[in-house]
């Protein structure tokens, strides 16, 4: 059971993470997509963080998610922009939109919320079904192990008008035979001095070794596979590297 971005989870993602904040995925994305010829599609948007951005460059991306709280801040920061992309709510494992896209992005660790390789390959085939002949997908995965390190701070906190989010990391699992990390965290928003909300969240990780990564792109019909690390461009995987960013085509 993993339980995902819910209303406070949402506000703290924006929070901490507004539109447009870069982990130097916003312009690698943008780099790598400049000149496409046609939809982009975002599964996993988000608060339309990277989304945004790329629509303000003059890409057509649409976009969905399975949280309708994170949907609702990304619609909500669209229309203060003038922006009306195709926004809906589906999953990784479902969502499919048969031969339309040019391109398929998801940034940031996303596909990491996949658990398991089954649902990695039904996700990978939706991804797959959804891009035109030889359509391409940018898929950012973390390099193992890092995920299991400790929190950046016991207690997070963040403040916007009379209130004031905390955030506590209350375990993180590591089931070594299964390659995923599970991460709860406690969400709370005060208003004068008083709890007025409380959520928990429990996110389960997957991680995939680079070799693993490259078998499902091929088994799930990609070719032309490359890897990049740091969002940088011909920048190979190294023992350093925390992200890496796989290219590939729908065969
Ligand atoms: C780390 S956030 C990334 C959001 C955005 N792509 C960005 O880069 O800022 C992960 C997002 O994945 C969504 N998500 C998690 N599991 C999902 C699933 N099975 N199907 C669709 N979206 C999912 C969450 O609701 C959340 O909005």
């Amino acid at each position: 059971m993993t339980w995902g971005y819910g209303t406070l989870a949402s506000e703290v993602y924006e929070l901490d993470k507004p539109i447009g904040h870069s982990f130097g995925d916003v312009e690698y994305y943008g780099r790598a997509l400049a000149g496409t010829d046609g939809p982009v599609l975002e599964p996993a948007v988000g608060t339309g963080r990277i989304l945004i951005p790329l629509l303000q460059a003059g890409l057509q991306v649409e976009g969905y998610d399975v949280s309708p709280h994170m949907l609702a801040i990304c619609r909500e920061h669209c229309a203060e922009r003038g922006l009306d992309p195709v926004l809906s709510e589906a999953g990784l494992t479902t969502f499919t939109a048969p031969g339309r896209y040019a391109a398929v992005i998801v940034p940031a660790g996303s596909f990491a919320l996949v658990a398991g390789r089954d649902a990695a390959l039904m996700a990978l085939g939706c991804f797959r079904d959804s891009l035109r002949p030889a359509g391409r997908l940018i898929v950012d995965v973390d390099a193992p192990g890092l995920l299991t390190g400790p929190p950046q701070a016991p207690v997070r906190h963040w403040r916007r008008g009379p209130f004031l989010w905390t955030l506590q990391t209350m375990a993180t699992e590591h089931d070594r035979a299964a390659n995923q990390v599970t991460w709860f965290g406690r969400y709370e928003k005060w208003q004068d001095g008083a709890l007025i909300a409380t959520e928990l969240q429990l996110l389960r990780l997957q991680q995939w070794s680079l070799t693993e990564f490259t078998g499902l792109l091929t088994e799930a019909g990609f070719t032309g596979i490359e890897v990049t690390a740091a969002y940088e461009e011909g920048h190979p995987p190294g023992p350093g590297d925390s992200v890496w960013t796989f290219h590939a085509r729908r065969a």
